[in-house]
């Protein structure tokens, strides 16, 4: 359709027709099923909204989505077609790792591959609009939404924005063929991430220098890419919601960013407004968010119940109403719904769409680039199958999640978790019966055992509890095991629903009795080995001096268990590098590397006690951001700059030469930080800039440069002015952020 005929459209539609194009309700409104994970609480629409509503969300299924269309199509008096919606957040059925994971590789056209990737799965099942990705920074791995967000830095976070949202919209407008592409909402705007205490839907309160120079670039980014959709957040900006917050989404995305499509609310936020405390009724609360240039409500009634009003009497013009729905009908008529409302969505497409093997392919890759090898004394890892086969070597496979489907992590809520290669299945694939005993050794001990929440539990599979003997017996059973073989292999971690939307947590080591099995285990076994499951930075300083080699593999989707088999007989190797700072402890929270420093910064020796320090605990990571070892070793020689000086018109080059010293190939992250040492307002203790991914054969030498120009060295200065400043830098070219920055140059 031509934007003139989505004009006369508008121009057809009554008040009331236009205002429920601007409602998003769940599926069961219309007689479809989907995953529901929000409060839904006294939503009333009439049968006239109902007929006119513009979305619904998470109703999965070419059958389904075809029937709810037809169905709706029939009703609705201007054949405008329904958009459907989905939290497909990092795979749809082929799941791939989770986002934090994905931070990890170091590798956004990774993420952009399997982002387009899901595109193809969804198009199939018929949704158009995925609610990702998330542009959250975190810092606080109390917040159980660490596994939605792709790390701790901003420059990392833009450019996985940017890969993500153009994977996902790869196609998304082409006219002729088959539909590809789905349109790409990021979320939750803005700096949910920073939830105070790590507590979700906790408030945020931060200065607007931080936001805009750690918090914003991801979503500029991803707004730069193209993306589609933008989704406030449930949180506080400077004291007002950020739903019906001008600031933020008239200034700063609409007017600064140049924002013109379309803008929904997350779950309910506008009437959340009232719990806040900033609207007294549903009509104060609709209007706040219209007067914000909010477009979409997502699943309450208030701007059913009140917008219509709010026109009649003149409170709100009915210019931002036409706004609104043109911008809904401009992304309904990109996406082709005029000419095919189900958008090629078949059953047969699924058929070959979905779950491919090129698509389970691409998961175990990506769960291989995304686990993070954090320890490996003596070089235990990889074992070598062949002589693991012909010493006839004994392996105890032991833990929860030893032949556990459930490591999709929580928001792979329409995941095929039948799908998913267990540890188990895995290891059967390259050891013999003999080799390989198998026990499960304790549970993943959930906060809350779900009893009353029966719907969640089916969803998320969460077995039973053990009772107190069997629970003894299990645990007797894998040290057993353990001491009769000759490596104790343990998968350990959290729950998926420790994990997630609503799954903060104040403690964030291993839960349940997992210590005590890893405990026990090592006590028994000749050699350890763990494999740790999460959605968090978990805090693994007990588990540290236990093992002999440490392998992250969070929660790592559908192809999990193969990639990380591959890992360990060494048929490929894990080259994650740590997205987010692990803590020592959860008093440590909030960690990040690229804080200020403060005016009594501690060196990490001194015996002055007047210093930024805790008496009982380090101040650094244990392990930092950017850190991950592989099967290669390699040695980094002096960062070296080409010139000490630099103007607005020149750039230098740093250097610095890399020798992959070990016996193996592999793929070194070489990141280049950068601190200014002195500007208007205190600067970061580091920065990261950039980051090359290389590939370096046994023995090979390659000198890695970076540029440098002045724009990467621009900051929100004193008068909130984003430029740069003259003065002095500090540089180093480092495998991860506990670098010493060496080098120096001078901006003139
Ligand atoms: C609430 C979550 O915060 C958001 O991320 C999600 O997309 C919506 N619910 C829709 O399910």
């Amino acid at each position: 359709m031509q934007d003139a005929q989505l004009q006369e459209l508008l121009k057809k539609l009554t008040l009331k027709e236009k205002i429920a194009q601007m409602v998003q309700l769940p599926p069961t409104f219309l007689n479809g099923e989907g995953q529901e994970l929000g409060v839904r609480a006294g939503i009333n629409v009439d049968e006239e909204t109902l007929a006119n509503i513009g979305s619904t969300l998470n109703l999965i299924g070419a059958e389904q989505s075809r029937r709810v269309q037809e169905e709706y199509l029939k009703k609705n008096p201007h054949g405008i077609p329904l958009l459907f919606m989905a939290d497909i957040i990092y795979g749809l059925r082929c799941v791939y790792p989770i986002p934090l994971a994905l931070g990890c590789t170091f590798d956004p056209e990774l993420l952009e591959e399997l982002a387009s990737a899901t595109a193809k799965e969804s198009v199939a099942s018929g949704a158009h609009v995925t609610f990702s990705p998330m542009g959250d920074l975190v810092r606080d791995a109390r917040w159980g939404r660490c596994l939605e967000s792709t790390g701790e830095d901003p420059t990392m976070n833009s450019r996985y924005l940017r890969a993500l949202v153009t994977g996902f919209q790869k196609g998304i407008d082409k006219k002729d063929g088959e539909p590809e592409g789905i349109a790409s909402c990021i979320k939750h705007f803005a700096a949910y991430g920073a939830a105070e205490a790590g507590r979700d839907y906790n408030t945020v309160d931060m200065s607007e220098r931080t936001m805009r120079q750690a918090y914003l670039p991801s979503y500029k980014a991803g707004v730069e890419a193209g993306c589609e959709m933008v989704m406030t957040s449930f949180n506080i900006v400077d004291g007002i919601p950020a739903t019906g917050n001008k600031w933020l989404m008239k200034k700063v995305l609409r007017e600064e960013w140049g924002y013109d499509k379309v803008l929904i609310t997350d779950y309910a936020a506008i009437a959340e407004m009232m719990k806040h405390g900033v609207a007294a009724d549903k009509k104060e609360a609709a209007r706040l968010a219209i007067e914000a240039g909010v477009d979409i409500d997502m699943c309450t009634d208030c701007y059913a119940s009140s917008l219509e009003e709010l026109v009649t009497e003149g409170t709100v013009p009915e210019q931002l109403i036409d706004e609104a729905v043109l911008r809904i009908l401009r992304l309904k008529n990109k996406l082709g719904l005029f000419e095919d409302p189900f958008r090629g969505a078949s059953k047969e497409k699924e058929a070959s769409d979905i779950l491919t093997d090129d698509m389970r392919a691409l998961s175990r890759r990506a769960a291989l680039e995304a686990m993070v090898l954090l320890e490996n004394k003596e070089g235990l890892l990889p074992l070598c199958p062949e002589a693991v086969k012909t010493e006839r070597k004994k392996i105890a496979l032991i833990g929860p999640y030893a032949d556990m489907p459930n490591m999709l992590g929580m928001w792979a809520i329409h995941g095929d978790r039948s799908a998913v290669i267990t540890l188990k299945t895995a290891f059967e694939e390259v050891l013999t019966e003999e080799q390989l005993s198998v026990h499960p050794g304790c549970e993943v001990l959930q906060d809350k055992d779900y009893t009353e929440l029966p719907n969640i539990r089916e969803a998320f599979r969460i077995p039973a509890a053990w009772s107190e003997e069997k629970a003894d017996a299990e645990m007797d059973a894998a040290v057993k095991a353990a001491a009769e073989a000759d490596i104790a292999i343990l998968a350990l971690g959290e729950s998926t629903l420790q994990s997630g939307e609503a799954a903060s947590r104040t403690r964030i080591d291993l839960p349940g009795r997992q210590l005590e099995l890893l405990t026990r285990v090592r006590a028994a076994a000749k050699k350890v080995i763990v494999i740790l499951f999460g959605g968090r930075p978990m805090e693994l300083t007990a588990v540290q001096p236990l093992a002999d080699a440490l392998l992250l593999a969070w929660f790592p989707g559908t192809e999990g268990g193969h990639a990380i088999a591959d890992a360990i007989f060494g048929k490929a190797e894990p080259t994650g590098h740590l997205s987010v700072s692990l803590p020592r402890c959860v008093g440590q929270l909030p960690l990040y590397y690229n804080s200020f420093s403060t005016g009594r910064p501690y060196d990490g020796h001194s015996p002055e006690p007047f210093l930024s320090r805790y008496t009982d605990c380090p101040n650094t990571a244990l392990y930092p951001y950017g850190y991950g070892l592989s099967y290669h070793s390699a040695v980094y020689g002096p960062t070296e700059v080409s010139s000490h000086f630099l103007t607005k018109d020149t750039s230098i080059t740093v250097s610095a030469a890399v020798k992959n010293t070990g016996k193996r190939a592999g793929t070194e992250v070489v990141q280049l930080y950068i601190r200014d040492l002195t500007g208007s307002v205190v600067r970061p203790v580091k920065e990261l800039k950039d980051v090359q991914r290389i590939h370096l054969e046994p023995g090979e030498e390659r000198i890695v440069s970076f540029t440098i120009t002045e724009e990467m060295l621009r900051f929100y200065n004193k008068d909130m002015n984003f430029v740069s400043e003259p003065g002095k830098f500090t540089v180093a070219i480092a495998p991860d952020s506990s670098c010493e920055l060496t080098a120096e140059f001078e901006l003139n």
